[in-house]
């Protein structure tokens, strides 16, 4: 009888510790992209895109349409910043400034960042995340590199 039960002790510790080591809970799977556990924010899909997809080692933007950029800058970014960007300086308190150019290539994910979603802190720089498709970008922010 004793006997009888201390087996079933065994089995119940063996099927527990069994259920332990099994699949992990569901909680610490990550979630496919875009299903409905997928929390990232489009800042975050955004930015990991960039980081994942578009930089080479050296900061600088791949496979970009620099002609098709050129268009494009030409008609969303000239009024602005200027055919050159330089109409606009971000540093203008320093003594080296910081046009589109050097920003598009010393800090392409602030430059990314500010194109797609703007600065709510700053007036004047619109974000471009509605208004553009994501392969214009692409080809806006690998121009932007060649800007002086
Ligand atoms: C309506 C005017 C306007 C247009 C159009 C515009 N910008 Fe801007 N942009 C600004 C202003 C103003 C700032 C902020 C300047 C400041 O506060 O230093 C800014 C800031 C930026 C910055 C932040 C730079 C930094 O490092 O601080 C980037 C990058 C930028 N613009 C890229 C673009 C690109 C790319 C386009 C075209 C797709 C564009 N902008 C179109 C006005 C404009």
């Amino acid at each position: 009888m004793l006997c009888q039960f201390r087996i079933l002790w065994i089995a119940l510790f063996l099927a527990g510790y069994g259920l332990a080591l099994g699949d992990p809970a569901p909680a610490e799977i990550a979630p496919a992209p875009g299903s409905e556990g997928d929390t990232l924010t489009k800042e975050d899909k955004r930015m990991a895109y960039l980081v994942y997809k578009l930089l080479d080692k050296n900061g600088k933007i791949k496979g970009a349409n620099l002609k098709r950029g050129e268009k494009l800058f030409y008609q969303n970014c000239r009024g602005c910043h200027g055919l050159d960007g330089k109409h606009i300086n971000f540093t203008p308190m320093e003594t080296r400034p910081t046009y589109l150019g050097n920003r598009a290539r010393d800090d392409m994910p602030t430059f990314w960042y500010q194109m797609n979603f703007g600065d709510e802190t700053r007036e004047g720089m619109e974000p471009f995340y509605d208004e553009l498709e994501l392969d214009e970008m692409v080809d806006i922010a690998g121009y932007a590199q060649t800007l002086p």
